[in-house]
Order: structure tokens, then sequence, then C-alpha cells
């Protein structure tokens, strides 16, 4: 792979700026969120008053932590527009999220919040090694979910090329990426798992196309995810963070460079991090609840928003900005099964170690009688017509052995795995969907 580190020159400046320059930054923009929420926007108002605090009262950093959270059932009580704090005819976009549970999260944004936005995604594009110029296929969802128009107008402020194919109609965009020869892919990695499948069975080496660079995120991923695409399609894979609460895709990405975990783009979001149960922040290095405060938002001011991402804070490298630890997994993912908690990421961790499997999984929970029983569904590797040979099913049995003892040497659990043929584990155009709970129907 090529070494794009991009020059310290084309960075912005405050990127690369002293801990004290980002700090005062973050000092004179929370004076003026904490305000800008508190007078326009009546739940700030009320949330704040009840708590005893006033945006006077915000003088050094650690003066955040006597400000209430938000959780997303203010939003939902405020829906549709109640959070915003501008006139709704100021709003240049809306975006929402899918709303599965309930009405969705409907967020806004003024013409300088979308030019803001386009700056950190532009920002985060960079970080990843691209550069002008270079062609970006978007494979994000386009529409109210944030991905796909976040990451297109941030390459557009990049000066790339930007090819808007959307998710879905997978063989199509193996031939566009064959066809107009991008650098650069952006799309959640497991429907890159599924663009890998159809160029092998276009007959298409992934290795020989012009990919460079993948930005790979709006889901859970692990490092050993990292190393199987990277392999796989011959480029550099980092992950780009963010939630529409906040503003979207690039909240934090991360550097080519380093891939250590993405930067925060701390001028214009201020991380915490907080123990979930206690709500008191605690330390840098730290585990627990990653919550953010918007510094620089006009339509849709939000202060301590609580992300449920468990994650860290770790101190800058490539750049002066912290960073986050790439996220395990979010409280509302974590499986108790029979006491012991896992998250989804801990099994695709297992799952990478084993070569005979390919990398697409779904978790299943079930009951029987009084106890939850976890089946692991997955697909074994490069299964060609012979499917049904019974040299095939034995190496599936011996795949499947494999696995169940990983999870239970390093998890602790002890699982079903089902080894289907290829195709069998349902594929992802967007977010995957990797827990199916079937323990209330039975
Ligand atoms: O997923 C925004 C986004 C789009 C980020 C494209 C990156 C790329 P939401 O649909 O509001 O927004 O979902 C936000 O997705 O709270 C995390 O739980 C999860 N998530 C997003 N990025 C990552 C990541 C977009 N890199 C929720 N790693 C967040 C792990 C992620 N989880």
């Amino acid at each position: 792979m090529m070494d794009l580190t991009p020059d310290r020159a084309s960075l912005d400046p405050i990127e690369i700026a002293s801990r004290d320059e980002i700090s005062a930054l973050q000092i004179e923009r929370l004076k003026w969120s904490l305000g800008h929420a508190y007078q326009n926007v009546p739940h700030y108002k009320q949330a704040f008053d009840a708590a005893g605090v006033h945006p006077d009262d915000f003088q050094s950093l650690e003066d955040l932590a006597k400000y209430p959270f938000t959780v997303k059932q203010d939003l939902r009580d405020n829906y549709p527009f109640g959070m915003f704090a501008v006139p709704r005819e100021q709003l240049a976009r809306i975006h929402a999220s899918s709303g599965t549970t309930g009405k969705p999260t409907v967020v806004g944004y003024t013409r300088n919040d979308v030019d803001m936005w386009a700056n950190v995604v532009a920002r985060s594009i960079r970080a990843a090694g691209t550069r002008p110029g270079d062609m970006v296929h978007v494979a994000y969802g386009y529409g109210l979910f944030t991905g796909g128009l976040g990451a297109h107008y941030g390459v557009e402020k990049l000066g790339c090329s930007v090819v808007p194919v959307s998710g879905g109609m997978t063989a199509r965009q193996v031939t566009l990426i064959d066809d107009f020869k991008p650098t650069t892919i952006m799309v959640t990695p497991s429907y890159a798992l599924s663009i890998l499948d159809a160029c092998r069975e276009q007959g298409i080496d992934p290795r020989e196309t012009s990919l460079q660079v993948g930005i790979f995120g709006a889901e859970p991923w692990t490092n050993a995810m990292r190393e199987e695409i990277e392999q796989a399609f011959d480029m550099h894979a980092v992950d780009i963070y963010g939630l529409s609460e906040i503003i979207g895709p690039g909240v934090a990405s991360e550097c080519v460079e380093t891939k250590d975990g993405p930067t925060i783009w701390e001028d214009h979001f201020y991380p915490e991090i907080i123990n979930p149960e206690t709500g008191a922040p605690v330390a840098d290095g730290e585990m627990g609840e990653l919550v953010f405060t918007s510094l620089s938002k006009e339509a849709f001011p939000i202060i301590r928003y609580r992300t449920r991402d468990l994650s860290c804070l770790l101190p800058g490298t490539a750049r002066s900005m912290r960073r986050m630890q790439k996220i395990t997994g979010r409280s509302d993912d974590m499986i108790i099964l029979r006491g012991v908690n896992v998250f989804p990421t801990q099994i695709e961790e297992q799952l990478m170690n084993v070569p005979a499997l390919a990398p697409h999984f779904q978790i299943e929970l079930s009951r029987k009688g009084r106890m939850d029983e976890m089946t692991v569904h997955v697909e074994a590797a490069e299964t060609g017509k012979g499917d049904q040979s019974p040299i095939a099913a034995a190496a599936a049995a011996t795949a499947a052995a494999d696995l169940v003892k990983r999870i239970k040497d390093v998890i602790g659990i002890t699982t079903h795995v089902n080894v289907g043929q290829s195709g069998a584990v349902a594929r992802s155009e967007g977010k995957a969907v990797r827990v199916v709970d079937n323990r209330q129907k039975d």
C-alpha cells in the first residue's frame, strides 16, 4: 500500500495547533453554544433552570459537567422541530434517523452548518489519504440518513470528484468501480464485504482495482476486520465516526498514517466520557459512554448528548486533537447471555481468526426453556459449486467447532455456530443487522 500521509501544509492550522490554543477556542465556543441553546431552545432553558445552571456559570472546561445531559428521549419529546434554535425558514437541510422504534429523530442544519459539516468531512477524507482531484465512490445511503449526503458535500469541498452511487445494486457498484477507477470508497464496512463478494463473482480481482483508500463507518467494526478488508482490496481502511444528533459522519475520523482510532474534530465537537451508571465524567484513557457538545452548530445546538457509544479518550498522535478508541459497541447492542456481557464486535474478532469462514455473520438469540441460547450464523469461505460435497461439509464442521472453541475460550460463552452456504447470511446494503433477538417469541 502506498504511503498517503497528507502534507502538513495541507492541514487546517487548528488540526496541529497547541492544546492551549484548542482549549481556548473550545471555551470561547462553548460559551456561545450554551448561551445560544439556552436563549433559543425552550427545552434547554427548562433543563438548565431545573438544574440551577446558567450559561454565564461556564468559565472553564470543567464547568461543563454542571450542565444537564441531553438524551434521545428529549429529541423524541420535541418531535419534529422543537429542538431547533433558528426559525424553520433558516434551515437549509433536514435529516432524520430511521426510527425503527417510534418516531424518527429529526435534525436540522443552517447553510453555515452544512458548510461546517462539509469542512469536517473534507478534513476526514484528507486524513484518510485522499487528495484533491481524486475520485470518490460514495456508497453510503443517500436520503434522510446522513451518510450519503454528508460524505458527498465533504468530497466536493476537498476538491475531489464525487460519484454519488448510494447503497444497493451491488453488481453495478463493482462495474462503476471498474470503469470509473475511483481511488477512494466511502461505505459501511459490512456493505464493503458485499461489494467484495460481487467483485469476485464478476471475476474482478479486488486487489487490482483502482481503490487505494476505504473510509468506513456508521457501524462498529474491529481491527481484525480492518486487516481482512485491507488484505482483500490491497487498500488502506480507516474509520470514520459520527451520528446524526451531533452532525452526521465526520465528528471524528482516523488518520491514515497512524490508524489508531478516530481523531475527534475537537474544534467543533467537545467530547467527554462518562460513567454510564452515575453520569460522572471519567478521566481520559478510561472507558465509558461518549458524550458530545456541539461548539458551532446554529440550527440544532446539542449540549452533552449521551451517544450510548462506548469508548475512551486518547491523546493526539497524528494531530494535536484527541482521539477516541475505535467503538467496541453501543450500550444498546450489548447482549447479556446467561450473565455474560457480549458485544457483536467480540464475535467478529473471533470469526476473523477462522480462515475457513467468510467474514459475514449474524447472531440469533433464542430461548429454550429458561435458557438463553446464541447461534452465530456464518458462511464457509469461498464456497464454490461443491457446497454439498462431503469434504466441504467436513470442513464446515471443523470450522464451526474452531469458532465455538474460540468464543468459549476468549469470551467465556457457549454458542452454536451454523455454517451456511455462500449467501446464507443476510447481506447489508448499509448498516448490518448483527443481532436478531427471537427470545420474546418462543
Ligand atoms: O451513522 C453517521 C455516519 C454515516 C457515520 C457514515 C459514519 C459514516 P446515525 O445513523 O445517526 O449516523 O448512527 C449513529 O452509528 O451512535 C454509532 O453507534 C454508530 N456509528 C457511527 N459511526 C461509527 C463507527 C451515522 N465508525 C450511530 N464505529 C453512532 C462504530 C459507529 N459505530
